[in-house]
Parts: C-alpha cells; sequence; structure tokens
C-alpha cells in the first residue's frame, strides 16, 4: 500500500480503511458459537445456560452457579455437596505461590493475582499434563475431564490469592482456608479473619453470581485467544486478568467507587454528570455498556442489596445516596439518552464492598474471583472446535525502505 492511497475514515463503529472496512474494536463480531452466557443488550436481558439472572439471583449460590457454567446443568443436591467438597478442598496454594504473592504485598492486587495465577499453573501437575495432551493434539474425554478440573482449582484457589493478598498488604498473617465454609464466606474469613455477617456473605455471593459470565467481553477474548494458542489454562486465566485490570473493563467498579468518594457530596452529583456530557470531559465510571443499550440487568438486582445493606447499617460516607443522585441526572439527562447510556454492574457494587470495609483495589480481583468461571467454561467450548485466532492489519506505511547504516544517520 502506497502512503498516496491512505485515506482513513472512521464512521461510526466502523473504520473505512485503503483495505476495506475494518469493526474497531470487533463490536458485534461473532468469534464463537456457544450455549453459555446469553445478553439481550436492547432488552436489557442475561441468561447464564438459558436460565434468567434474576432467577439465579434469587435462588442460587455462587457454586450452583459454577457447576451450571461448567458442567451445563444445574446440579443436584450431591452433585453441589460434591463440588463444594472438591473446592473445599483446592483452597490451598503452593508454598511457593504465597511466596509470590508475599513478596508483591505492596503492589495493586491485580499485579499479585496475574502473578500467582501464572506461578501457581507451573506448579500444577494436572495443568502441565493437560498443556501436553494439548499439544499433543488430544482433548477427549479423559483431557475434558482434567480441564474440567483444573478450572474448579482456579475457581477455589483465586479468593485465597486475594485474601492472602490482602493480609500480607497490612504486616498480617494469611488465614488459612476453612473446608466448613461456603465459597464466599470463606473468602471473607479469610480475608478479615473472624466469622462473616451473613449480609456480608450474601452480598459477596450475589456479586460473584452476577459477574460469573458475560458472552465475551475483552477479558474472555483474551482467555479465548490465549486458550486457541494451546497455551496452558492458568496462563489463560492470568492473561484474561490482565484484561480485566483495565479501567474500561473489570477496573470500573474501583473509579466508580473513588469518583463517589471525590464528590462527597450528594449535591454536587449534577456538576460531575454535567462535566461528562462536554466534548473530552471525563467519563462517568460505572455507566455505558458496549453490548446493553438499557439498564444493566445486574446493576438492578445488586441495586437492591445497596439499599438493605445501607438502610441496615447506614450510609456514611453517603455513597448510596450520590450514587443515587448520579443515576437520576443520568436516567433524565438527554446526552445519555440520546447515546443510551445506562448505569451498568459497577456503578453500584463497590459500594457494599467500602462499607464492609474491602479497600477498593480488592473490587476488581472480586470481579476475577467470579468470572474465573466464565472464562474457563468458554475456554474449555472452545477447544472443542479450536481455531488459532490470527487477524491481519491493514497497513499504511512505506515499504522498501533504504536502510541507513546507524553512524549515517542525521
Ligand atoms: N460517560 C460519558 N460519556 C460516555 C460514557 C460515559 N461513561 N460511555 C460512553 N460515553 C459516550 C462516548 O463519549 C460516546 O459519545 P460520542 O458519540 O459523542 O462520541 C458515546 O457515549 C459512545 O461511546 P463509545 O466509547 O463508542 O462506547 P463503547 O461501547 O466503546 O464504550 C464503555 C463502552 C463501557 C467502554 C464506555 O461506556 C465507558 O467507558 N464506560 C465507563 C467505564 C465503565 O463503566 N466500564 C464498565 C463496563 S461494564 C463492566 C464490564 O462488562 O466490564
Amino acid at each position: 500500500m502506497s502512503e498516496q492511497t491512505v485515506s482513513i475514515r472512521t464512521t461510526g463503529k466502523v473504520i473505512q480503511s485503503p483495505c476495506g472496512p475494518i469493526v474497531h474494536g470487533l463490536e458485534d463480531v461473532l468469534v464463537k458459537i456457544t450455549s453459555i452466557s446469553d445478553i439481550d443488550g436492547r432488552a436489557g436481558k442475561l441468561w447464564y445456560r438459558g436460565y434468567r439472572i434474576e432467577d439465579l439471583a434469587e435462588n442460587s449460590t455462587y457454586e450452583e452457579v459454577v457447576y451450571l457454567l461448567l458442567y451445563g446443568k444445574l446440579p443436584n443436591v450431591k452433585e453441589l455437596e460434591d463440588l463444594k467438597r472438591r473446592l473445599a478442598a483446592n483452597r490451598d496454594l503452593n508454598p511457593a505461590t504465597i511466596e509470590v504473592v508475599r513478596s508483591l504485598a505492596k503492589a495493586h492486587p491485580m499485579f499479585a493475582l496475574e502473578a500467582a495465577v501464572a506461578a501457581e499453573g507451573a506448579f500444577d501437575e494436572d495443568n502441565l499434563k493437560l498443556a501436553e495432551a494439548l499439544r499433543a493434539g488430544r482433548y477427549k474425554q479423559e483431557e475434558k475431564d482434567l480441564a474440567l478440573k483444573i478450572a474448579e482449582k482456579l475457581v477455589a484457589k483465586l479468593p485465597t490469592i486475594v485474601a492472602y493478598h490482602y493480609r500480607f498488604s497490612r504486616g498480617l498473617e494469611p488465614v488459612r482456608p476453612r473446608a466448613d465454609l461456603s465459597h464466599s464466606a470463606n473468602f471473607l474469613y479469610m480475608f478479615f479473619g473472624k466469622e462473616p455477617d451473613p449480609l456480608a456473605t450474601r452480598a459477596i455471593d450475589l456479586y460473584l453470581i452476577l459477574h460469573a459470565d458475560h458472552e465475551i467481553p475483552a477479558s474472555t477474548f483474551t482467555a479465548l485467544v490465549i486458550g486457541a494458542t494451546l497455551s496452558d489454562l492458568y496462563s489463560v486465566i492470568a492473561g484474561a486478568i490482565g484484561a480485566l485490570k483495565g479501567p474500561l473493563h473489570g477496573g470500573a467498579n474501583e473509579a466508580a467507587v473513588k469518583s463517589y468518594l471525590e464528590i462527597g457530596d450528594p449535591a454536587k452529583t449534577k456538576d460531575l454528570v454535567e462535566a461528562a456530557t462536554k466534548p473530552g470531559g471525563p467519563r462517568l465510571m460505572g455507566v455505558g455498556h458496549r453490548v446493553y443499550k438499557a439498564y444493566d440487568p445486574r446493576a438492578k438486582i445488586f441495586k437492591k442489596l445497596v439499599e438493605d445493606y445501607t438502610a441496615k447499617f447506614g450510609d456514611p460516607q453517603k455513597l448510596y445516596a450520590i450514587a443515587s443522585g448520579i443515576e437520576q441526572a443520568v436516567l433524565s439527562h438527554e446526552y445519555f439518552q440520546q447515546r443510551k447510556l445506562y448505569p451498568n454492574v459497577d456503578f453500584w457494587s463497590g459500594i457494599v464492598f467500602y462499607y464492609m470495609g474491602i479497600p477498593y483495589d480488592y473490587f476488581t480481583p472480586l470481579f476475577a474471583m467470579s468470572r474465573v468461571v466464565g472464562w474457563t467454561a468458554h475456554v474449555l467450548e472452545y477447544w472443542e472446535n479450536n481455531r488459532l485466532f490470527r487477524p491481519r492489519a491493514c497497513y499504511v506505511g512505506p515499504h522498501d525502505q533504504q536502510y541507513i547504516p546507524l553512524n549515517s544517520r542525521t
């Protein structure tokens, strides 16, 4: 392509490039067939394996959702008990991984999570065995069972990494996991080192249910890209954690609460919202979504929990009041109405965590603790019919430049 012929126009989500139209950000591009989750962005609906998110949020636990997403059906009593037992048995970390977490005590927990998951993978014999089988072109029942076993281990271990990092960052000794507690209760127990409050446990569990899968956001796409190279399952999750860390994705719940704390006064919410409507103004965190062009159903569900929680424990820093003010201003503002921008799941979720005493840099790790099941489920599904991702780029630079030796360059 010569430089003279280059003409690039961006019309909405499409870049008109010299090589043809490019769907910028792969918006609405289909990359796989799935039966894991489905979103109706216009109606604001979400299903896991055909079950409405509202029904799962009201009636199930995170462990049930893990089973549903990995095994494709809701578990019966025995299947659920067996899964809980396996999860509880896999919560401990390799001692070397614990040292990785300890050495990153001063870093943001997402760095520690990413590094610790990669480290743990190097010690997991099942992980290495599966990677070897995949490289040899085998993905039969034995390998599928092994992949499910590893997926469960990842679900079990992420909360331990997050809780240990919190303890190390505060100069505290880690609290070993307890097999008699549920996934969410055990996480809070390891984090704070005491029996958790039931409403706090429910808040964590609900959050984990709501974030467990969401079709193909950036982190799941990252997981698929890594998985399709036939790399190992822990590397898949480490990479997905790296993608989730960004503020346009999983980092938004942290950014949303920070913005509420910065305003500090419900009377100032209109100014914040107004500023976001100005060209080049700061985006409102927790607002807008690539797929939802309606109120995010997960945000609606979590909002109710924030109301229950603040009714019981109060709203001392007015975070609920500030978020409610922003919500009202957003819903009634022409700018957001025209662009179909509504509060998303990250708008409300951080408030409860903040009041529970979970520092906001641990909000995105909580997201990862939940989504790990969706990431693994999608990669396992993709391996059924694996194909390497290898897109192309439209090159618009020069060709056949004359190489000038270093010392002759000006
Ligand atoms: N505040 C103000 N304006 C916004 C916002 C916002 N939060 N989000 C989008 N817009 C505007 C944007 O400026 C653009 O306006 P214009 O047409 O005048 O240029 C228009 O809306 C469309 O924006 P876009 O960037 O093309 O939309 P997108 O689909 O690429 O962005 C998004 C989706 C989530 C990245 C974006 O809405 C955003 O940055 N939101 C804030 C961050 C956030 O809350 N992220 C969490 C997403 S939900 C959790 C998850 O699934 O990870």
